[in-house]
């Protein structure tokens, strides 16, 4: 019988959902209704992304611990999800994905662990221990260029986020780095394969473009005093895996990989490789990220990435959960 298992992100766990959130929801629904009309076997994800020092601070703002702020809010999702009649009662997800999951941390370890023991294709460690200074987005939950952020207006406060208008974190500690700097003729390879691997083509040709530009080590986690909200690295507890490392995982954690259990009940090599939907937003992490972890790992890529628009406010912004509006 022939597969298709489709994905939306998993969304962060730090405010209710929206429009925009339903949204991915609402299409991979469809999508997945209408191959299972025509006789494939389906799998269908969405959940939350619960890890990291946005959810911890909030968590902290509220006096509540991060679990607690998490599960507050992944209720509400499921709640939302099930009057749009979007969950497994009304046919709808095959799973409502948690990072927070136990069988999650032992796949996200196990990945951890394999793309370590590989080595790049200049014959280089994978992974490495370095120091990492520079700006940290909290609700990106990533490192900023610097054409991504504003200087700030008064002197001596730090660069304000362009998505989020958020003030910046900076960061100099030690961490662990992939070496996504020897991946880039691989991954320009694998986009040349497979046409279809990032679509719509203007969302393509711009990640091929991105790519063709160099690509710098990424850096792929925290020291525990600063982030201990997480999955902590394998026989380095002192670090917490960075959170993207962490959430793109889930994609395959949820289906059984790392995990015996869930390989019996849904399967990870029926149903592997998947559809992604995402938002332009987060597209760099999805083509560019997680294909170059995965093939570290020696696991196959995704088979798409498709990437959509931006709902937008009156007034031209995304409409977005840190924004509030
Ligand atoms: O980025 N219009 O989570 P997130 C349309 N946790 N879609 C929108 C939207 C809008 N205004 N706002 C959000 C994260 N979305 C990570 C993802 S995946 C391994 C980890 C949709 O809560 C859109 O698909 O910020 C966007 O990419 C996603 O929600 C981001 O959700
Ligand atoms: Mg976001």
């Amino acid at each position: 019988m022939k597969t298709f298992y489709v994905t939306t992100p998993i969304y962060y766990a730090n405010s209710f959902p929206h429009l925009g959130s339903l949204y991915p929801t609402i299409v991979a629904d469809c999508l997945r209704r209408h191959f299972r009309q025509r006789g494939y076997e389906t799998y269908f994800l969405t959940g939350t992304d619960e890890h990291g020092i946005n959810i911890q601070r909030l968590a902290d703002r509220t006096g509540v611990t991060p679990k607690e702020y998490a599960d507050n809010v992944a209720a509400q999702f499921k709640k939302t999800f099930g009057e749009f009649g979007l969950d497994t009662e009304h046919g709808g997800y095959d799973i409502y994905m948690r990072t927070t999951e136990a069988f999650h941390y032992e796949g996200v370890g196990e990945l951890w662990r394999r793309v370590a023991r590989t080595k790049t294709p200049k014959g280089r460690e994978a992974i490495y221990k370095g120091h990492y200074e520079g700006w940290f987005c909290a609700s990106c939950a990533a490192y900023k260029f610097e054409e991504e952020y504003a200087k700030p207006e008064r002197e001596g406060d730090p660069p304000t986020c362009l998505e989020h208008l958020r003030p910046l974190d900076h960061v100099a500690e030690e961490s662990y780095f992939f070496r996504l700097s020897d991946y880039a003729e691989t991954l320009l390879a694998l986009y040349d394969a497979q046409p279809e691997f990032i679509r719509p083509e203007t969302r393509r040709n711009e990640v091929i473009s991105f790519v063709r530009g160099g690509l710098q080590d990424l850096s792929i986690s925290r020291q525990k005093s600063s982030v201990s909200w997480g999955i902590p690295v394998p026989d380095d507890p002192t670090h917490t895996i960075y959170v993207w490392f962490d959430a793109l995982t889930n994609y395959i954690t949820a289906i059984g990989f790392g995990n015996e259990e869930r390989e019996r009940v849904v399967g990870f090599e029926k149903f592997w490789p998947a559809v992604h939907l995402v938002g332009k937003d987060i597209l760099r992490f999805h083509a560019v990220y997680w294909p170059a972890f995965l093939l570290a790992a020696d696991v196959a890529p995704p088979r798409t990435i498709f990437a959509h628009g931006m709902w937008l406010d009156p007034t031209g912004r995304r409409m977005s959960k840190t924004l509030g509006n």
